[in-house]
């Protein structure tokens, strides 16, 4: 049989067609375009990502017996907001997970009922990426839209829901919206209170390898799949990249460089940082994550190759780069603002360091440093609560790089696991169709057989201690500059 992973994305759908032995048969990827109506906002369509599914998933399939699809499945991009009226259209466009609009309700949820409060209803506070300060957002300032919301749902639910009719969602992915309760896997009856919203708005819940539904007679047609197709609930991108890695019971780790850098902290049991810097999440594997995640990791190196430099030579730029761990210029890759674990909205770019010989692979070798300096950053928060993390996997576009991989390494000193497929979301969602549809009994089971470690990268003990010292001045920029952003803004 074969099993269909949707990763929907910032910049693209991409669907992978898995057989049940876990061979890729197909990879197809759909772009859609991305708006920033102001400095700080970012949506999307929700019927732009649906049209890009359709279109993709008949490219996926073709030339393959339609017949022997068994299930769909997803990893979404997590947070954004998709509210449908009564007659289930989308009322505005999708507030997406790195718009940071919502900093004066945030300050409301974190000062005002407090980040005691909330941590103690959902196990985490606000940032302005969650979906909470997003309804509160929408309620103060349209008020016409917010007395139209009949559904509130997430990216992927939106897909799950226009394919199956069912109001659907994950653990995984309902932990972002900061209206759960992560640890008893239920809404938070307070947080919809607080946030004015009642249960019936909200979708049912799942763990992510269960089936929803199956394929609306409407939807098969549109896709030329038979209608006993099985849709399960998937999973937040992280998780499904988590499961795509293998990175499923105690203390395993994963490393996202897509557009958004996640480091991914999985455990067998529920667990709250109480300093809330890294997001404490229910997993795909039916336990829980910690997790952390920077606004800005591939997306900072796209950003200097095709906007500054102008160029699609991403390997060609890096192969300039011959100083590991002796660079003099210090790049904050806050492009979106920042998450974890600073959480703040107003930080930005920045490059500093600058003389007369500064050179492009220089900087280009800065802004890869960067992503790793602030990845760093969450795992130094990890390392604080104690957890003890010698190895890592990696996915995402970013992975792509044995040099970055090489620069992850050694700034975080850990050894790196390279698996055969990066294609982690798409794969884990792949993954957590299988499961649902019985072809295997538990996730962790599917992700021992499924899963290859192809490589390690080994940390370096000289370029590690280079990178240390590096990372201790790095660590010393942000508190520097951070009183001038707001000025800036
Ligand atoms: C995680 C997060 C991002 C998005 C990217 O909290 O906001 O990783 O899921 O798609």
């Amino acid at each position: 049989m074969y099993y269909i992973g949707v990763d929907l994305g910032t910049s693209a759908v991409k669907l992978l067609l898995m057989e049940g032995n876990g061979t890729i048969a197909n990879i197809v990827s759909k772009e859609y375009p991305l708006y920033f109506p102001h400095p700080g906002w970012s949506e999307q369509k929700p019927e732009d990502w649906y049209s890009a599914v359709i279109t993709g998933i008949r490219e996926l399939t073709e030339g393959f017996d339609k017949n022997k699809v068994a299930g769909i499945s997803f990893g979404g991009q997590m947070h954004g907001l998709v509210i449908l009226d009564e007659h289930d259209q989308v009322i505005r466009p999708a507030i997406l997970w790195n718009d940071g609009r919502t900093y004066e309700e945030c300050d409301y949820l974190n000062n005002v009922i407090g980040k005691e409060t909330l941590s103690k209803y959902t196990a985490n506070i606000s940032f302005t990426g969650f979906t909470a300060p997003k309804i509160l957002w929408v309620k103060n300032k349209e008020p016409e839209n917010f007395a139209r919301i009949k559904k509130i749902m997430l990216p992927k639910d939106y897909i799950a829901y226009k394919l199956s009719g069912v109001h659907c969602t994950d653990v995984s992915d309902a932990s972002g919206m900061l209206l759960f309760d992560v640890k008893n896997k239920c809404w938070s009856k307070e947080m919809l209170d607080i946030c004015g919203i009642s249960e019936s708005q909200m979708a049912k819940i799942f763990e992510s390898y269960e089936v929803v539904g199956t394929l609306l007679p409407q939807a098969a047609a549109e896709l030329g799949l038979p209608e006993t197709v099985k849709i399960a609930a998937g999973a937040g991108d992280n998780a499904a990249a988590a499961v795509g890695t293998g990175t499923v019971g105690e203390g395993m780790c994963n490393i996202s460089l897509g557009t958004s850098g996640t480091i991914f902290i999985s455990s067998e049991h529920f667990g709250v940082d109480e300093n809330n810097a890294l997001h404490a999440f229910a997993h795909a594997d039916g336990h829980y994550h910690l997790m952390g995640c920077m606004l800005s990791a591939a997306s900072c190196n796209k950003w200097w190759m095709d906007d500054i430099i102008g160029t699609k030579d991403y390997a060609g730029e890096q192969a300039q780069i011959t100083k590991l761990g002796e660079n003099h210029v210090y790049f904050l890759p806050y492009l979106m603002g920042e998450r974890s674990p600073h959480n703040d909205p107003n930080a930005r770019g920045t490059f500093i360091g600058l003389t007369m010989d500064t050179t492009r692979a220089d900087m280009t070798q800065a802004v890869l440093e960067g992503v790793a300096f602030a990845l760093r950053d969450s795992l130094e928060v990890a390392r604080s609560l104690g957890i003890n993390i010698q190895r890592t996997k990696i996915c995402g576009g970013g992975a792509k790089s044995p040099l970055w991989k090489k620069i992850i390494a050694n700034v975080m000193n850990l050894k790196v696991d390279v698996i055969e497929s990066e294609e982690g979301p798409g794969y884990g969602g792949a993954i957590l169709a299988a499961v649902a549809c019985g072809e295997y009994p538990t996730v962790k089971d599917a992700c021992e057989k499924l899963v290859k470690i192809v490589g390690t990268v080994e940390p370096e003990p000289a370029l590690v201690e280079k990178y240390e010292a590096r990372y201790q001045q790095f660590k010393k920029i942000y508190p520097a500059v951070k009183a001038l952003f707001p000025q800036l803004a």
